[in-house]
C-alpha cells in the first residue's frame, strides 16, 4: 500500500536503513506521496545511489541523504544534530535499519552489534529526535520489528550475548526489544501528539538473510530457490510501514503492533511492563541518555 499522490505534501519523514530493501521501498512510497524524505545510510556511495533511485522512482527531488553508522552512539548523536540543523520539524520517523550477525561482535562502544543496531539505535535516535518530532506534532514513530520476536529468550542478564550468543536468538531478542520499547514509549508520550507503533513487514526477500554469515547461510543458499515463492518483495514489505506512517485511520492510535496493515497481538512477553521498564533503564544506561 502506498499513500495516494499528494497526500503527504508538507510532511517531513526520516527513514533509516533506506539504502536497500524495505527501507528503500518505504522511502519511495513516502516520496511518491509528496513527502519530503530524509534517508539515512552508513555509506556515501550506497546512500547517494539510493537517494537518486528514490528520487527517480518517486518523481520527487525532495529526498536528502544523511550519513550515519547506527551501531555507534556518537554517530547517532551527530546524525540527530545534523537532522535538527537541516529540518524544521519531523512528522514521521521510521526506525527500520536492521542486521543479523552470526558471530558475536562488539562495536567501538563495547555493545554487541545486533543489539546496538536493532534496538539501541531505535532507542537513542528516537530520543535525540524527540524535540523535532514535538515540533512536527501530530507526529508518528514507526518501529520495524518482526514476528521473530516470539522466539526471543530475552534475558536482561544476557542482553548482549555475554553469557551465550546465537545469531538468530540475538536477532529475535532485539525484535522483542523493539516492541517492548514501543509499548513503554507510547505510555511516556501520551498527550504529546506523538504516536508510536510497530510492525512485522512479512517474510521479504532482501539482503538481510544474505548478510547473515554462518551455518544458516550455507543452508539458506541451498534452499533459497525453493523458498522464493514464499517471500514477498520489498514493496510488499514496505506496505505496513507506509500504512503506519500515513494512514488517516491511525490518527491517535499508539502502542500497537501490526501485521499486513492490521492490528495484531504480539507475544505475551512483549506486554510485560516490568520487563519493558527494566529494558528502558538499561537502554538509558547504555546510551547515556
Ligand atoms: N526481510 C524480512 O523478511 C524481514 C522480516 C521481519 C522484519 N524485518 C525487519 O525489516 C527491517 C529492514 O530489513 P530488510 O529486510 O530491508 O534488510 P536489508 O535489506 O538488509 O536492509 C537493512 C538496512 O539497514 C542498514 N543498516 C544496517 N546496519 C547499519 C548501520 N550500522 N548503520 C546504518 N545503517 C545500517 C543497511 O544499510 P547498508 O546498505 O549500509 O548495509 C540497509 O539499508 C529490519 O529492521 C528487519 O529486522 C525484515
Amino acid at each position: 500500500m502506498t499513500p495516494d499522490n499528494g497526500t503527504m505534501n508538507g510532511t517531513i519523514c526520516l527513514v533509516t536503513g533506506a539504502s536497500r530493501g524495505i527501507g528503500k521501498a518505504t522511502a519511495i512510497g513516502l516520496a511518491r506521496s509528496g513527502a519530503r524524505v530524509a534517508i539515512v545510510s552508513r555509506d556515501r556511495k550506497r546512500g547517494e545511489a539510493a537517494r537518486n533511485e528514490i528520487q527517480n522512482a518517486a518523481g520527487n527531488r525532495s529526498v536528502e541523504l544523511f550519513l550515519a553508522d547506527l551501531s555507534s552512539q556518537e554517530s547517532i548523536r551527530n546524525l540527530a544534530a545534523a537532522v535538527a540543523n537541516r529540518l524544521p520539524a519531523l512528522h514521521v520517523l521510521v526506525n527500520n535499519a536492521g542486521i543479523i550477525m552470526a558471530e558475536r561482535r562488539l562495536n567501538a562502544d563495547g555493545h554487541e552489534m545486533t543489539f546496538a543496531v536493532n534496538h539501541l539505535a531505535y532507542f537513542s535516535l528516537t530520543h535525540h529526535l524527540l524535540n523535532l518530532l514535538k515540533k512536527g506534532a501530530p507526529a508518528r514513530i514507526v518501529n520495524v520489528s518482526s514476528e521473530a520476536h516470539r522466539r526471543a529468550p530475552l534475558d536482561l542478564d544476557n542482553l548482549q550475548g555475554e553469557k551465550l550468543y546465537r545469531g538468530l536468538e540475538a536477532y529475535a531478542c532485539s525484535k522483542l526489544a523493539n516492541i517492548l520499547f514501543t509499548h513503554h514509549l507510547a505510555e511516556r508520550l501520551a498527550g504529546t501528539g506523538i504516536t508510536v507503533n510497530c510492525l512485522h513487514p512479512g517474510v521479504i526477500e532482501t539482503g538481510l538473510l544474505e548478510d547473515y554469515v554462518g551455518e544458516m547461510n550455507r543452508v539458506i543458499r541451498w534452499v533459497r530457490p525453493l523458498l522464493r515463492p514464499f517471500f514477498g518483495d520489498a514493496e510488499t514489505g514496505a506496505g505496513c510501514s507506509l500504512y503506519l506512517a500515513a494512514s488517516p485511520d491511525l490518527s491517535g492510535v499508539t502502542g500497537k503492533y501490526f501485521i499486513r496493515q492490521r492490528e495484531a497481538r504480539s507475544s505475551s512477553r512483549s506486554h510485560d511492563k516490568v520487563l519493558a521498564g527494566r529494558l528502558w533503564e538499561e537502554s538509558c544506561r547504555l546510551t547515556a541518555i
